[in-house]
């Protein structure tokens, strides 16, 4: 279980170190996401259409280690983008991975950009 969650760390942007070539934006739903495999690892990758902002984390939420971050909901708290887990709503800050509604421990997130029609997670290998 711990091997798991600890295959995930999060990413800033001043050490990315390889821009992964995930899909068109096309492909993304509006205020949703989508799941990618990078790895042996599942990154949840949202399109924050109301905000015009993308995001992605790991898709492991770490309360019953299940892959489903990225069948979670969209939100915001205070400014703050979040996702809420579909399965039991707890909730984790798009920026920092924060849980905000409990006492978990934070999820990873990765940078995303887009070039052109192009979506990219970055990662330091
Ligand atoms: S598995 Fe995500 S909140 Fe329970």
């Amino acid at each position: 279980m711990e091997a798991l969650l600890a295959q995930y760390t999060s990413v800033n942007l001043a050490s990315v170190t390889h821009w992964y070539e995930v899909a068109p934006v096309h492909q993304f739903p509006k205020n949703g996401g989508v799941c990618v495999k990078y790895k042996g690892m599942q990154i949840a990758v949202f399109y924050f259409a109301r905000k015009g902002q993308w995001y992605a984390c790991q898709n492991l939420c770490p309360h019953k280690l299940e892959m489903v971050l990225s069948r979670g909901l969209l939100g915001d708290e205070n400014g703050v983008p979040k996702v809420a887990c579909a399965l039991h709503k707890k909730t984790f800050s798009l920026e920092t991975g924060e849980n905000l509604n409990g006492d978990l421990p934070s999820i990873a997130t990765y940078p995303v950009k887009v070039q052109g029609e192009k979506v990219f997670i970055g990662f330091k290998e």
